[in-house]
């Protein structure tokens, strides 16, 4: 072989093998993408649809559907899911004697990576239509003690901290109980009426928030 051909060939093989690697890179970088893909379940409580708590829902399933998840939305408030009535027909792991709206949040949770709640504090609590929801955990109880990952978007008027203390201790010891983990959290104080977080740094956050997972 002549030094001409040498050089071509020897840049041939070079070209033929970084080829092969660049692209085994993108292929090892698509699968672990594609590993990291989460489903995520947002369960909402407000009645407001373009209240607070759904502005910061909409702004964490904006950045979480950036960054490529899967997300399933469950508006508690527009759907009809009635309350436990504690007759323990499910055995805490069976079928309801209701069947409802909650059919949604049954097909979807137990094969959920992560779930989300998005609630307005009433008189320092998780909204009735919410807590309606969660209740009727009781039925699934056997099946949602997975790891999964949690967090929590809450407003409320009121500008004092200690305020936000029941919901977030309500939620932390929820997350204990069913051994998930707490991916964060976006509390906005100071806004009363529907609208009122726009503009807030709050939104962003819930933005970030999903955009980060
Ligand atoms: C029934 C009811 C109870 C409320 N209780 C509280 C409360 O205990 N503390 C507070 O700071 N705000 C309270 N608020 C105000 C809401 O938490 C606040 O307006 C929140 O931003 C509403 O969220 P949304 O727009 O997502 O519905 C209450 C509002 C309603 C309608």
């Amino acid at each position: 072989m002549n030094r001409r051909d040498f050089i071509k060939k020897t840049m041939q093989t070079t070209a033929a093998v970084v080829g092969t690697a660049a692209l085994s890179r993108v292929a090892v970088a698509a699968k672990e993408r594609e590993k990291q893909k989460m489903k995520i379940l947002v369960l909402t409580g407000s009645p407001r649809k373009n209240g607070n708590s759904n502005t910061l829902a909409d702004s964490f399933i904006k950045g979480a559907t950036e960054a490529g998840h899967e997300v399933v939305r469950f508006d508690s408030a527009f759907k009809n899911v009635h309350p436990c009535i504690a007759c323990n027909s499910c055995g805490m792991d069976g079928p309801c004697v209701f069947k409802d709206d909650f059919e949604f949040v049954r097909d979807n949770i137990v094969t959920a990576d992560a779930v989300v709640f998005a609630t307005p504090m009433y008189y320092f609590g998780i909204s009735a239509q919410l807590k309606a929801v969660i209740d009727r955990f009781y039925a699934i109880n056997g099946k949602i003690h997975r790891p999964k990952k949690a967090m929590l978007l809450m407003t409320y008027a009121n500008t004092a901290a200690s305020q936000a203390k029941p919901i977030e201790s309500h939620y932390k010891v929820l997350l204990d109980y069913l051994g998930w983990q707490d991916a964060g959290q976006v509390i906005a104080s100071g806004v009363w009426q529907a609208g009122a977080v726009n503009g807030t740094p709050y939104v962003e956050q819930a933005y970030k928030l999903g955009k980060s997972l």
